[in-house]
């Protein structure tokens, strides 16, 4: 279970400092799937950093299992059971797949062939296959998804896993979470904007400004944006339905 209590996140910005997390508060079990959405810049990036230590927080706490972590590396939050899959993943010059997904599973028995499949990937096409830039985004992206689902975490946080990712590939992948979720105790945290991986939550995490403005079932939510109104939310002067140039320059 990881609690993340009373928590704020200030970056630099240009010429001041941003608040990006304002008072987050979240309880996540063990064994059930949470999916943050929201709008862009809302700070699902960061709160994902924020529980794998890449990014330190300005105030609060967070514990792992009423273990504080708080003040732990990136490392050692590794080493507690948190892996994370990032939205724009780099690239790990000179390992083949093989080594790569043997290194994640640090000593772990998994079926590296098993994995590849989970994710797409054909494993006869790249087991062998230094991963460099010849890698296409959607690639690195399955293969660093593979490289977490390797390990056998406790938390485990996806960024964003369908950016760049086919529709066949897709379907696998939400396929694999699904299994996971039956199989293992993990915390799975995914961000995503997909319905596909919002239906597959047990709570959906909405946020917005760096604030958490709701937390809901995935029946609730969608039932909800489809009832949005489609009409933009711009300022007041704004020309709805504008078709020429000349009504937009006005
Ligand atoms: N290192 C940084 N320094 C300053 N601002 C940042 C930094 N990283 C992200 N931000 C800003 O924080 C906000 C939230 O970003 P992010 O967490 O990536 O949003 P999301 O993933 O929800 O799209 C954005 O406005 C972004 O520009
Ligand atoms: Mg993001």
């Amino acid at each position: 279970m990881l609690t993340i209590k009373n928590t704020n996140v200030t970056l630099d910005g240009n010429d001041n400092k941003v608040e990006i997390l304002k008072n987050i508060n979240l309880t996540l079990e063990k064994k059930k799937i949470y999916v943050i959405t929201g709008p862009n810049g809302g700070g699902k990036s960061t709160l994902a950093k924020a529980i794998m230590g890449i990014i330190t927080v300005n105030d609060g706490q967070l514990f792992l299992d009423n273990i504080e972590i708080t003040n732990q590396s990136i490392t050692e939050r590794a080493r507690s059971g948190i892996g994370y899959a990032f939205q724009a993943p780099a690239r790990f010059k000179g390992l083949t797949v093989r080594k790569m997904l043997k290194l994640a599973a640090a000593g772990n028995k998994i079926d590296i062939c098993q994995l590849l499949y989970d994710v797409g990937l054909c494993a006869q096409d790249y087991l062998d296959r230094e991963i460099d830039a010849t890698f296409s985004g959607g690639e690195l992206k399955r293969i660093e998804i593979a490289s977490v689902l390797a390990r056998n975490l406790k938390v485990a946080v996806f960024d964003e896993p369908e950016a760049g990712i086919d529709l066949w590939s897709f379907q696998r992948l939400t396929g694999t979470f699904e299994k996971i979720h039956e199989k293992q105790d993990t915390t799975i945290v995914i961000i995503s904007h997909q319905e596909r991986i919002l239906r597959l939550a047990d709570e959906i995490i909405l946020l917005k400004d760096g604030e958490i403005s709701e937390i809901t079932t995935h029946e609730k939510f969608l039932d909800k944006i489809s009832h949005l109104d489609s009409d933009c939310d711009c300022r007041s002067d704004c020309i709805k339905g504008g078709t020429t140039n000349a009504e937009c320059n006005r």
